[in-house]
């Protein structure tokens, strides 16, 4: 290969939003110059183009089209934060596995996720992306996500390259503003934001990202430590990073680079590969390695690398997707049924006063009333694929598909998510006084999270609130159908709706999946993600942090504390309720006291003591205190969701060994201590059940 043809591997162009290809990359694919593509989809083009590099270059080295398909590609399942409310790490694999197989027969044979960035800050939009606050859960669902998309061996058809995005502590944020700077210690890197990449790693991942942020002072595009050190040697990842789009390029904004000769040559010697939009290597590398500024071995190592993905992928082999096989997997019906039981094992049932939920099937009339209970785009979510609108189910849709005799539906949509008229609030008590139950499907468009979507206030936007209470004030019972990508500060409606249900976005079928959850056809038992606080002024708000030395208490001012807003907040993570109920019991340990490097099962009981079968998300959680460093009040160790009919008794088991046991000491040496540990269990992480465990050295 000449230089030329080299750096031609590790550019990578983006295409048209709508999946075109550009008359430049035929020209580029042509001569070599182009190595992978991005948004590029659809077998027709993705064959065309193909054809030109397979076909008409010199060293006939197919492209590799890579796509964000997040959440799924034509047929959309919940955003991702609401797949990991789920807590269901099969049905998420599952989810990964349909949207790879419908990508695969477009010919995008590499996804941009799952995006593993821990979010400890609502603010921050892309918290919609990821799988919320908890590393645990964050781990559990990259792996889950990376052997969906990849399969045992992605160059199996119908399998995709994955990418773990965006490498690193890109969540972190300050201010929750997208892009912006963090400062993030080792210990919380390695304790926090590594794990799910971990996870990623050890799943076998393809590909990484690296990220946008600058961190403790050297961009995450141009940061050594975590893309070599880490990455490479610690962790021995030999497939491609990626750079996020154009983060070569402001390697210069960011202030460390001098120029684009700079950028490039920085981002290279870190361990980037290739580069996403911006064309620094290409345009730098040859004076770069005649200056010997980057050794000719570096270039080699990083085509290497995306020489072994595509012969892996078996692109060399199989080049081209098919038509007749594009049109025979997207939106199967097996896809959409997938889609309409994950969506609705995504929801969560935040508050159900007296029962008011499930609705009766003997209903008369309900009132569907909202901004959001007929907006299909919006239930696409951030990142919708290929997904399409008129595709989507909406909930009034979902609603009046399921042809009640002798139901009645009046609907009226009251207001904008985000507008300042009230215009629509006499239609729509109008309609809730016909009614005799209301649905109102009320919180933040599509367009309010995801990137550059961050918002200083979690609030309830526009004139929403002031509809619910306008509903409210008719006397009407009614339900609140939530759909939002973070968390939101919903003081008033937790301490006066009747009901409450977080459907986040919940794609393609979720109209469907939540009339299923309303009507009880499915009984909600998904669990908060990711802390709801009270007031935006509380974040960061997660369960997992330090004790501080003068913990909160009441009455005892000169503790850790607000003066205007609880410490606590309105919902904890791992909160959620269901239409049955569950009692846990009896959490004990196979032993009493183990050596640092032993293991113990920790059981507990859980019985179903309601009238309907119904799901429980158990969680185990642990607390180290008087070691040698300090530790959270509580870590997730370990969660199962099960199903049981009512009356039905089933003991849930966890390993605790020393991986969930130790931790990072002062000179962030992973050690598993002496001493005594506290187990917690509980259906959140306000749990209620706890014993103890003492780890007691060898020698004694
Ligand atoms: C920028 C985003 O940060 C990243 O997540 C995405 O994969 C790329 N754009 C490509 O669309």
């Amino acid at each position: 290969m000449t230089l030329e043809e080299k750096l031609g591997q590790l550019q990578q162009l983006d295409g048209t939003a709508e999946g075109e290809y550009r008359p430049e990359h035929v020209e580029l694919a042509r001569r070599g110059r182009l190595g992978s593509t991005l948004n590029v989809r659809g077998a027709r083009r993705t064959t065309e183009l193909q054809r030109v590099a397979v076909e008409e270059s010199r060293l006939r080295i197919p492209l590799l089209f890579a796509f964000d398909v997040i959440h799924g590609y034509r047929t959309v399942f919940p955003v991702p934060l609401a797949e990991a409310a789920s807590w269901d790490v099969r049905l998420v694999e599952r989810n990964a596995a349909i949207a790879a197989a419908e990508a695969a027969s477009a010919g995008v044979r590499w996804t941009f996720a799952p995006m593993v960035d821990i979010a400890r800050d609502p603010r921050w939009g892309r918290i919609v992306e990821g799988s919320g606050e908890d590393p645990l859960l964050g781990a559990e669902m990259a792996r889950a996500r990376v052997r969906g998309f990849q399969g045992p061996d992605y160059g199996l058809p119908g399998k995709v390259v994955a990418c773990a995005k965006h490498w690193v502590a890109y969540g972190a944020a300050e201010g929750g503003r997208d892009y912006n700077t963090t400062d993030v210690s080792e210990r919380t890197l390695r304790e926090i934001y590594f794990p799910p990449f971990k996870a990623a790693v050890d799943a076998g991942v393809g590909t990484f990202m690296s990220a946008f942020n600058d961190l403790n002072g050297l961009p995450t595009s141009a940061n050594p430590h975590t893309l070599t050190d880490v990455l490479r040697q610690e962790w021995k990842f030999d497939g491609i990073v990626v750079s996020d789009y154009t983060s070569v390029q402001e390697l210069v904004a960011h202030g460390l680079a001098a120029d684009g000769r700079e950028a490039a040559a920085l981002a290279l010697r870190a361990g980037v590969d290739m580069e996403m939009v911006s064309r620094l290597f290409n345009e730098h590398g040859p004076a770069l390695v005649s200056q010997g500024r980057i050794p000719m071995a570096a270039i080699d190592e990083a085509v290497r690398r995306v020489l072994r993905i595509k012969f892996r992928l078996g692109l060399f082999d199989n080049p081209y997707a098919s038509e007749a096989e594009e049109n025979e997997t997207l939106l199967r019906a097996e896809h959409l049924a997938a889609a309409r039981q994950a969506a609705a094992r995504s929801v969560v049932l935040l508050k159900n006063q007296a029962g008011v939920l499930p609705l009766s099937r003997s209903l008369k009339s309900i009132a569907v009333i909202g901004p959001l209970a007929d907006d299909a785009q919006s239930l696409l979510g951030s990142w919708s694929g290929d997904g399409r609108k008129e595709e989507v189910v909406t909930l009034l849709a979902g609603l009046r598909a399921r042809n009640i005799a002798g139901l009645r539906i009046h609907y009226a949509k009251g207001c904008e998510v985000d507008g300042e008229s009230r215009a629509g609030f006499d239609e729509a008590v109008r309609a809730a006084k016909k009614a005799s139950f209301v649905i109102l499907a009320v919180g933040e468009s599509a367009a309010m999270s995801g990137e550059a979507a961050s918002r200083s206030s979690l609030d309830l936007p526009g004139r929403q609130l002031e509809l619910v209470q306008a509903v409210h004030a008719t006397g009407k019972p009614y339900a609140v159908v939530l759909m939002n990508g973070r968390p939101l500060s919903i003081n008033w409606l937790a301490t006066n709706a009747p009901a409450i249900l977080e459907t986040w976005f919940g794609g393609t079928q979720a109209g469907h999946a939540i009339a299923d959850v309303l009507f009880g056809d499915v009984n909600p038992g998904g669990k908060l993600p990711v802390t709801f606080p009270r007031s935006v002024g509380q974040v960061p708000l997660y369960y997992n942090h330090k004790p501080t030395g003068r913990p909160p208490e009441a009455g005892n001012k000169y503790t850790s504390k607000y003066l205007d807003v609880p410490w606590t907040p309105l919902y904890p993570f791992g909160y959620g309720l269901s239409y049955t109920e569950f009692t846990l019991s009896n959490l004990r340990l196979s032993a009493a006291r183990v050596p640092p490097g032993g293991q113990v099962t920790a059981r507990v009981d859980v019985q179903n003591t309601g009238r309907l079968p119904g799901d429980e998300v158990v969680q185990l959680y642990i607390r180290r205190a008087a070691v040698s460093v300090t530790r959270p009040v509580k870590e997730l160790r370990g969660f199962e969701r099960i199903t049981l009919q009512p009356g039905e008794m089933r003991t849930v088991e966890f390993a605790l060994g020393p991986e969930q046991l130790g931790f990072y000491d002062h000179a962030m040496k992973f050690v598993v201590e002496p001493g005594v540990v506290d187990i917690m269990a509980g259906s959140s992480s306000e749990t209620t059940l706890s014993t103890r465990l003492e780890i007691v050295p060898d020698n004694q």
